[in-house]
């Protein structure tokens, strides 16, 4: 078991900004990566249909071996990620907005969340928000538009810096100093809003926790894979473009077209 992939999904290419983390976490890991980019964006959809769709990646990775799977999307997590829990045996990680460190942290007690609408909605993200952040003017801003435009290699375009000009004013009139990026897709646009947002403002994600939180669970569950005689083997598909997921990654990892 020790030596079978760690599965990985997401809507699309974001959840590779995760992947780059546990890669660099864990570099004896072998890999599966699954990129649902057909059906993404998932931000726009109700909780059933991405509940239905994180179960379909799910059996795949499983039907690969996956020990363990990372759901590397805000979205399938904060929707779905009990129901794949009370499923299947294997465990899950699973990714949330940072409002935790941000609240924590803010010295002016207001903090900007830039997320999909499916995150923003869910149960578990205004538990979350509730919990750490009642006291501080919390900013959620969906971030229509920002998915469709990375998955279609537009990352650096007019029309990505036009929304995220909008996306950010009213953060940067309510003062704030942390901006929570709770999509896996978003910290590709760190170096582009990082250029639109005050020096002051913090940006995160939930990105290296993730990783880490991968590697502790791998631990509980003896399943960290000890032998290094054995070569590690990474394997990433998706049912979209593999040329952009290429380029996000940004190595000489191979992306095969999956129709799934
Ligand atoms: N990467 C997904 C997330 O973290 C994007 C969701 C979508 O496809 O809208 O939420």
């Amino acid at each position: 078991m020790n030596i079978q992939p760690i599965g990985i999904f997401d809507s699309g290419v974001g959840g590779s900004s995760i992947w780059k983390e546990i890669n660099g976490l864990l570099p004896n890991e072998s890999t599966i990566y699954l990129a649902d980019s057909t059906h993404a964006p998932y931000g726009s959809k109700g909780k059933q249909a991405i509940i239905d769709l994180s179960i379909k990646n799910t059996e795949y990775l499983l039907n690969q071996g996956a020990k363990l799977i990372v759901v590397a999307c805000n979205t399938a997590t904060t929707n779905a990620i009990e129901h794949l829990r009370a499923k299947y045996n294997v465990p899950f990680i699973g990714i949330e907005p940072a409002i935790k460190p941000a609240a924590l942290k803010t010295k002016t007690k207001a903090i900007g969340i830039l997320a999909t609408k499916g995150t923003l909605s869910s149960e578990l993200f205004s538990h979350t928000s509730d919990r750490f952040a009642s006291d501080l003017h919390v900013i959620e801003q969906i971030g229509e538009g920002i998915v469709p435009l990375i998955e279609n290699g537009n990352l650096h375009s007019f029309e990505m810096k036009n929304l995220l000009s909008n996306y950010l004013q009213p953060m940067i009139e309510a003062n704030i100093d942390h901006l929570v990026l709770g999509c896996t897709h978003y910290p590709y646009l760190t170096p582009i809003l990082s250029k639109m947002l005050p020096k002051s403002v913090k940006i995160i994600d939930s990105g290296e926790a993730v990783a880490r939180q991968t590697k502790s669970i791998l631990e509980q569950h003896s399943l960290l894979n000890n032998k290094t005689s054995i070569e590690v083997k990474h394997q990433f598909f998706t049912n979209g473009k593999p040329e952009v997921m290429q380029s996000l990654l940004s190595s000489n990892f191979d992306v095969s077209f999956l129709d799934f």
